[in-house]
């Protein structure tokens, strides 16, 4: 199964100068708590905004048609290539950035957003959200405090069938 996590403001924006539009302890720790231990899939521009590369404790795969090999993760070189290194029975997560998500959102079956209460100067956004589509099965509103500046809602969507 595909999934895909993504944290976005309220104008789907997701970063700027490949970096994220803001630092939110509550939603590292969240996407931590979701994708440890399962597949991650992000492209090349992600995996280099990343501070200490792969992220540990999961299978890190990059989509890349310039990198030939990495030290902590697998490089693959096209979509069809990722698929096929997917284990249909476990849950895959899709990290970004716009380019990586346009390519996997119509085969995702779960959708986790994270909805930032803000709008940023965002240069880079997630695709358009055809939410006929979806059916929403989790809300989770967190409220700002000090640690983390902008109140924000982890929304979990599941496909309709
Ligand atoms: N808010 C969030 O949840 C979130 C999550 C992740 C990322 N982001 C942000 O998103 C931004 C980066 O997004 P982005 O769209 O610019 O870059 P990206 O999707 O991370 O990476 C794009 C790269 O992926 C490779 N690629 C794309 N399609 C491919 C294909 N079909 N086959 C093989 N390789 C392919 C190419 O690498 P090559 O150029 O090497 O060929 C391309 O340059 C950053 O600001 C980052 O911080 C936000």
């Amino acid at each position: 199964m595909i999934s895909i996590i993504v944290a976005m403001d309220e104008q789907n924006g997701i970063g700027k100068n490949n970096k994220l539009l803001t630092h939110l302890p509550n939603d590292l720790k969240w996407f931590k708590k979701l994708t440890t231990n399962h597949t991650v899939i992000m492209g090349r521009k992600t995996y280099e905004s990343l501070p200490n590369g792969a992220l540990p404790n999961r299978k890190n795969i990059v989509l890349s048609r310039t990198l030939k090999s990495l030290p902590d993760a697998i490089v693959v070189n096209s979509f069809e290539q990722v698929k096929k290194l997917l284990d249909e029975q476990e849950e895959n997560f899709v990290i970004g950035g716009a380019q990586i998500y346009r390519l996997f959102l119509p085969l995702a079956q779960m959708l986790y957003i994270t909805k930032i209460h803000h709008v940023f100067n965002a240069d880079t956004y997630f695709p358009q959200i055809d939410f006929s589509k979806w059916e929403l099965i989790k809300k989770i509103f967190n409220p700002s405090d000090e640690k983390n500046k902008y109140a924000h809602t982890f929304l979990i969507y599941k496909r309709k069938k």
